[in-house]
């Protein structure tokens, strides 16, 4: 493996040379593609070195001529070599036009302009552009662009680029052409092109102001009866931004593609956002619930990137957060208004404490504002973007709502139209609040996850009451230690009845009503006194999980059993019962690999069922409670994971809790059976959830009935969250059931990609012995592409993330089998095999026998020759 070297935040100078304008002309053809590009540059009065060498950014282009002020170069006036095109002695101001050809056709890495779907689409964040044309692909380089695309008119009649389109026409030999501009300077990474047979589903929106914008969805016509959810997202989105932040859509056109072929989820180009596919189709009998919010959250999140990200963008690629951390916040909260705030924050939090808690603890760990990388396409992380997000939510709950969007208007104010940092945007939060952050701004400098320990103390005599926090954060890579961090901690104290007591700290008047509050950690050790506490408290810590911490607090079990029955914070309502199932699970694995008998705790069970009869709760809610913490998130919990363990006590307490309440299963499930399969509201999404999460249990007590029901369900139901849900379940059980119905559902969606991605990620996902099996012959099937990200993520990731029992097998073969996906994909596409790589740098969580054999792998894979740099820095570092 050859070491590449790495990019250092300390290193960024300016540009030496901008470019104003960018007349881009595109002869679309997907085995040659003719760019010509005219660039209009000149010095920029900010660089400091005043060299005249001129460094442009260009990779896999066939180079057919540089004219420099209309004068053709020669061969002596520049150097190309792979990845730069290097001009001596060019004036302060000059016109640069080079041509080039690229392959379409062949671009497998789907980075720059590629085909799916025999569609060209286009892939340019983070530095896709330069595989496209020459340029200073670089986000602090801003430009405005007019781009002419050509194509034939026969097979791409849907020409479309960024902006408006001012001209479009016919041309000789059966082609055509069409001509956009864009009036908005942007950077490189913003520019998008599609041209393909696409339909389009059109309507319209009119702006606060009472500007009228065009709103386009664009997929293939087979697929237009599924837009309409996207469509009602974008237009719930615009209004959202309208209201929450007095944000205005500024375009006269708003388009949206979708795309089959895509590395990640979605892209904010200018204009002409492209998206994942998966991110804009759905009905309800081809889509879940959970995709439908997804794709209201993924759209929304494109939308708001018009602001936060375009209008004003990132200087480097280090301040990747400072667009995608603050646009999962406002995608996050747009969601909870949409849905319902606890159920929203519940499954950010879930993210937050597993995968990206285990990011921080892993080699990858890095800080929400790396200060180097490799491949920045390695840094889109859920560190940059979801826990960038909680750092914007803190910064939000320590201003509160009205001086943070105070903070944002001054921030577009002074920074709209450029390219900034982090820091002017903490800066401009501050400015506009008074309010000190210096010390919050560890939080984008320091790895890790912050633990919190707490003591607390009760004089009953003196009616005082104390809460210590004690916080320390372990060591991460290249940053042995670590100050202490401004942490945000929300708390209720809870008196006998559970209702929240009045609060008040030492030295303060008793002004006002407080029963919530927000206590700011700043020191290592500190402590605050509660003053007038009639008795003694069971304290509500770090509600509404106000910061991405680890809060660990001595409760009893009673303790926590009651928190989740009274406490009026519902997520931490929510989290004291997933705090009583991990200390229960976690004791029954222990007993599980000491070989003693497991014995029953009746405590969650009571909890539970106190919760599901609970009529005041919300029934997504209820659904929530019932999910127990999942096989990765346990073994997190552990010093040594015993994936094999966890399995089967996480199974044996689902059979428990199902044997207990069997009783309260059946009527939840069956006062929840009418949930109209055509709505995707959110109390209909609510019944379905709470009715699936009742029948998930009640399957695994051994009633042949609860089957039947499920293979019904999976052969009748005209909903796919309904149809999923018994499939999921009967995956698991080695039954004829199970053969016919993963069949039939084969025969009737194995036109719809999409919907066997998931007839894929169930197969993958099943703990029957036999899964490692089929997961292999399902490589070979049709349906089966490694090609398309999708279908990758669908069966590979599915079983290497999310069946950590079968990847984990100990003779080994789940890391060899992934081991050789990450080869076999890496030849053709450098992003997708880096993704797949992250459950192997896990390594260390394991006992010595799995460490060996994970660590095998990954030397296997760091000896092939010609590693792409992606999956080579996450291999190099997960071995350092
Ligand atoms: N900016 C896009 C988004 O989060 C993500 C693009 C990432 N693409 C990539 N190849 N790393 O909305
Ligand atoms: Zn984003």
């Amino acid at each position: 493996m050859k070491k590449n070297k790495a990019l250092r935040l300390e290193d960024y100078r300016p540009a030496s040379y901008l470019v104003d304008s960018v007349d881009l002309r595109f002869e679309l053809d997907p085995a040659a593609t003719l760019v010509r590009a005219t660039l209009a540059m000149r010095r920029n009065p900010e660089a400091d070195a005043k060299e005249d060498q001129l460094i442009l950014n260009g990779k896999h282009l066939d180079l057919r001529s540089i004219r420099l002020d209309e004068r053709e170069l020669d061969t002596d006036h520049f150097q190309v070599d792979d990845e730069h095109l290097v001009i001596e002695g060019v004036p302060q101001a000059f016109t640069l036009e080079t041509e080039v050809i690229i392959h379409p056709e062949k671009n497998t890495a789907l980075e720059g302009l590629y085909l799916s779907g025999g569609n060209f689409c286009t892939q340019c964040e983070p530095e896709g552009f330069r595989r496209i044309t020459y340029f200073p692909d670089r986000p602090d380089v801003m430009a405005t662009y007019r781009v002419t695309l050509v194509a034939q008119r026969e097979q791409f009649p849907v020409l479309l680029s960024n902006g408006n389109l001012v001209a479009h026409g016919d041309l000789d030999a059966g082609r055509h052409f069409a001509e956009w501009e864009d009036p908005f300077r942007k950077p490189s990474y913003l520019f998008a092109l599609v041209g393909g047979k696409l339909s389009c589903l059109e309507d319209s929106y009119t702006t606060a102001s009472g500007r009228s914008i065009t709103l386009q969805v664009y997929a293939d016509a087979r697929h237009l009866g599924q837009c309409a959810h996207a469509m009602k997202s974008l237009k719930q989105a615009m209004r959202w931004d309208e209201q929450r932040f007095g944000l205005e859509c500024d375009l006269n056109q708003y388009m949206i593609v979708a795309a089959d072929d895509f590395n990640m989820g979605a892209m904010e180009n200018k204009g002409l956002n492209i998206f994942n596919s998966k991110y804009v189709l759905a009905a309800s009998e081809t889509a879940t619930d959970a995709d439908f919010q997804n794709i209201t959250s993924v759209i929304g999140h494109e939308y708001f990137h018009n602001w936060t990200g375009n209008r004003v963008t990132c200087r480097d690629w280090f301040q990747l957060s400072l667009k995608e951390g603050l646009t999962v916040f406002r995608d996050q909260e747009f969601s909870a208004d949409m849905t319902a705030r606890p159920i929203q924050r519940i499954s950010d939090a879930r993210i937050i404490r597993g995968p990206q808690f285990a990011e921080d603890a892993g080699p990858m760990a890095h800080p929400v504002r790396p200060r180097s990388y490799v491949e920045i396409n390695n840094f889109y992380t859920l560190t940059v973007y979801n826990k960038g997000a909680e750092v914007s939510r803190m910064i939000h709950t320590l201003l509160g709502e009205k001086a943070f969007r105070g903070g944002m208007d001054l921030y577009f104010q002074r920074h709209d139209g450029q390219a900034v940092t982090t820091e002017d945007f903490v800066r401009a939060m501050e400015d506009a609040s008074g309010i000190d952050l210096s010390q919050f701004r560890l939080w984008y400098e320091q790895a890790g996850t912050p633990e919190v320990q707490v003591e607390r103390h009760y004089d009953a005599e003196q009616k005082r009451y104390c809460l210590t926090f004690t916080q320390s954060c372990p060591p991460t890579p290249g940053q042995p230690r670590k100050e202490p961090f401004h942490i945000p901690i929300a708390v209720g104290l809870l008196d006998r009845k559970g209702r929240s007591m009045h609060l008040q700290l030492e030295g303060e008047s008793r002004a006002k009503e407080t029963r919530d509050r927000v206590l700011s950690l700043t020191r290592t050790r500190q402590t605050f006194e509660f003053v007038d506490v009639k008795q003694e408290p069971v304290p509500s810590l770090l509600r509404g999980f106000s910061a991405p911490v680890k809060m660990k607090c001595d409760y009893a079990d009673e303790e926590l059993a009651f928190l989740a029955g009274h406490d009026e914070d519902e997520f931490n309502r929510w989290d004291a019962g997933q705090q009583l199932a991990v200390r229960i699970l976690l004791r029954l694995v222990d007993d599980l690999r000491e070989g003693r008998p497991l014995h029953a705790d009746n405590r969650l069970s009571d909890a539970l069922r106190d919760t599901l009869e609970n009529p005041h709760l919300d029934r997504a809610f209820k659904a929530q409670c019932l999910i127990l913490p999942d096989e990765n998130y346990l073994a997190d919990q552990m010093d040594v994971a015993d994936p094999s363990a966890i399995h089967h006590a996480r199974q044996w307490l689902r059979e428990h809790l199902a044997a207990d309440l069997r009783k309260t299963f059946l009527n939840t499930w069956q006062d929840n059976l009418e949930a109209d399969p055509k709505q995707v509201d959110a109390a209909t999404v609510g019944r379905r959830s709470l009715k699936n999460a009742c029948l998930s249990y009640l399957s695994l007590l051994d009633e042949e009935i609860f089957i039947e029901l499920c293979a019904n369900q999976a052969q009748l139901a005209h909903n796919m969250t309904d149809v999923l849900a018994a499939l999921g379940i009967l995956t698991h059980r080695d039954s004829p059931q199970r053969e016919e119905q993963i069949a039939a559902f084969y025969r009737q969606w194995k036109s719809e990609p999409l919907v066997i991605d998931k007839w894929l990620s169930l197969q993958a996902q099943s703990s029957l012995p036999q899964t490692p099996e089929i997961v292999e012959s399902l490589l070979q099937h049709e349906a089966f592409n490694i090609k398309n990200p999708n279908r990758v993520r669908a069966l590979i990731g599915a079983f290497c993330q999310g069946n950590p029992y079968h990847f984990h097998a100990e003779d080994g073969r789940g890391y060899a089998f992934l081991a050789d996906r990450i080869l076999e994909i890496d030849s053709f596409n450098p992003q997708v095999a880096a993704r797949l790589t992250t459950p192997l740098g896990r390594w260390r969580r394991y006992d010595p026998k799995r460490q060996q054999m994970m660590k095998a792998q990954l030397e296997r894979i760091a000896a092939r020759e010609d590693l792409s740099r992606d999956v080579g820095e996450i291999v190099e570092k997960s071995l350092a």
